[in-house]
């Protein structure tokens, strides 16, 4: 099946970083500056929470988005829940998308698939966009369990309330957990079958996702970034140590959209 043309994003996730706002804010200033061209897709950066309002107010009058790394899975908007940011805060401040699912969240934070769902749908319901991180261990891959794996975790999206209403505002993150910042990236061959059958297996779960962009994330740099963006199959890039300095994330982004030109 000749795949659709999908958007184009490439989407820098600054995890716990930098240490201090003014580094942030510095970040932040440097990114803006450049020139992506952004006819050709979409730059979005992801700070900690702590940094996102200062982050939104740099970005604001420019075609940077930002968006944050995690919402609540508490529906509601506010409560006695100690630690969390729920979604409508997040989108009160003027947070566009959210990650849900990043794998140092499924390990460090033993997240479920119960509130993975709620935390799609708190998002949904707040007009924000989701990015859903899906990806196999190294045991896994090993194993062979790649796809078993992938279609577990995606699986979740058929519990999602009226998904078809929010098809537009769904990205996949493919990151596999042993390509995240160990400098280690599968052949792009690899990705692409993989990316072949998350697009078989969205089709199942409703028509509405044939346009969902599927990404490619875990080490990706200025150097190797043009060979996944010569892949049809990979619609952009999730990346982590890159998007911290802004020649690199400025580098990156713009080899990636020109491939894609
Ligand atoms: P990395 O992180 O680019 O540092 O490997 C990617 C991610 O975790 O999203």
């Amino acid at each position: 099946m000749t795949r659709v043309t999908k958007d184009n994003w490439v989407i820098g996730n600054w995890k716990s970083n930098p240490s201090s706002l003014t580094q942030a804010k510095n970040l932040a200033s440097e990114i803006k500056a450049v020139d992506f061209d952004t006819n050709h897709g979409q730059v979005m950066v992801m700070p900690t929470n702590l940094h996102l309002t200062s982050i939104i107010d740099a970005m604001k009058d420019t075609a940077i988005l930002v968006g944050c790394q995690d919402v609540s899975f508490t529906s509601d908007s506010v409560g006695a829940y100690t630690g969390d940011c729920s979604a409508e805060q997040m989108q009160a401040i003027g947070a566009k998308w959210t990650l849900v699912g990043h794998s140092e969240r499924r390990t460090y934070h033993q997240e479920s698939d119960k509130q993975l769902i709620a935390k799609i749908e708190n998002a949904f319901k707040n007009n924000m966009g989701v990015v859903l991180c899906i990806g196999e261990t190294l045991t896994e891959y090993e194993k062979g369990q790649t796809l078993n794996v992938l279609h577990k975790q995606l699986a979740i999206l058929k519990e999602i309330n009226k998904l078809k209403n929010h098809a537009k505002k769904l990205i996949i993150a493919y990151e596999p957990v042993w390509a995240i910042g160990t400098g280690k990236v599968p052949q792009v061959t690899e990705v692409e079958k993989v990316h072949q059958n998350i697009d078989d297996y969205l089709l199942t779960v409703h028509d509405s996702l044939i346009q969902t962009p599927i990404l490619y994330g875990g080490s990706v740099n200025a150097d190797n970034v043009e060979a996944f963006a010569q892949s049809n199959c990979i619609d952009g890039v999730l990346v982590g140590g890159a998007s911290l300095v802004a020649d690199k994330f400025a580098s990156l982004a713009k080899t990636f959209f020109a491939t894609k030109k």
